[in-house]
């Protein structure tokens, strides 16, 4: 696809966000109402690029499940996509857009030429050299640091949620679950990645940017272990019981000294007052570089 055609699905995404902001006009209307107007709109459909420089992903199905049609649903969508367009940063998935009117919804983002940093790792463990390893862990704190900076918790820290560029630039991907607040009590039962999770989400099901540090605690973790997944192979319940007992995962020994007691003692510790921010995980992990 060449820059042209790019402009061209960059307009229909436009032309498609125009609608969705009607829609939003109607939002008092009842439901069978709103179905109806979301039918009428029928806006032309965003075909599906085979571009180098763009992906198009569509939104996972937990956002997509009612195409916002629920007054609800259009306010979370809305907050969804304002904390898309502000994130423009060099270690944050670049966003350009999104086509909420139909079935699959579509966000379009910068492509991430080598995918998730999961499977990446998954394939050349033996060729990534400690070097690249600490700069995965800096581009990816870099990219959380900027998040907290902007009120957003990112809530799916994970190293599947980290894409990585031609030039093998980490960036935090995926803000299906993100929020922007300093502090997120999830009141009903949502599907969550327990694995990830601090003790006091596990516990009060509260989010911070604290909890999101622990969660990145766990990215650390996955890049020095070639993205093996978390508690492999442990229910959910094992997993709640080894956290309540503070029996947290350690790095093993590829991993810099610096970076292993900064996990094990500022960001894999029960008390998110005692754990520390983003900023000093990120300035931890500059002075292992310098
Ligand atoms: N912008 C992008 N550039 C390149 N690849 C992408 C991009 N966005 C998504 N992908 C690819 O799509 C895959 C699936 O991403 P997605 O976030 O939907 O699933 P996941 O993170 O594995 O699981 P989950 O449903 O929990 O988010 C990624 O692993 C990655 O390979
Ligand atoms: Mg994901």
């Amino acid at each position: 696809m060449d820059i042209d055609q790019v402009h061209d699905l960059m307009e229909d995404i436009a032309e498609q966000q125009e609608v969705a902001n009607e829609i939003q006009e109607l939002e008092e209307l009842e439901q069978e109402e709103l179905d109806k107007q979301l039918l009428d709109a029928n806006p032309a459909p965003v075909s599906l690029p085979d571009a180098p420089r763009v992906a198009l992903p569509s939104v996972p199905s937990r956002q997509a499940k009612v195409a916002a049609t629920a007054d609800k649903d259009l306010e979370d969508l809305e907050s969804w996509a304002n904390a898309q367009e502000n994130v423009f940063k060099y270690n944050v998935l670049r966003s350009y857009g999104m086509a909420v009117i139909r079935q699959p919804l579509y966000l379009m983002s910068e492509l991430c030429e080598y995918g998730a940093l999961r499977e990446y790792l998954r394939e050349n463990s033996k060729t990534t050299t400690d070097a690249e390893r600490v700069e995965f862990c800096l581009g990816s704190a870099k990219g959380v640091e900027y998040l907290h900076s902007q009120r957003l918790i990112h809530r799916d820290l994970a190293i599947r949620n980290v894409l990585l560029t031609e030039e093998k630039i980490p960036k935090i991907s995926d803000f299906g679950l993100a929020k922007v607040t300093d502090r997120y009590e999830m009141k009903e039962q949502c599907k969550t990645p327990v694995r990830y999770l601090a003790p006091e989400t596990l516990e009060n099901y509260i989010f911070t940017p604290k909890s999101d540090v622990f969660s990145f605690g766990m990215v650390i973790w996955e890049i020095y272990e070639n993205g093996q997944q978390p508690h492999d192979g442990k229910n959910a319940q094992t997993i709640r019981d080894l956290t309540k007992k503070q029996q947290f995962l350690k790095l093993n020994e590829k991993a810099p000294n610096e970076l292993r007691k900064l996990v094990s003692d500022k960001i894999f510790v029960p008390d998110p007052e005692n754990r520390c921010n983003m900023s000093t995980v990120v300035q931890t992990i500059e002075n292992l570089v310098k």
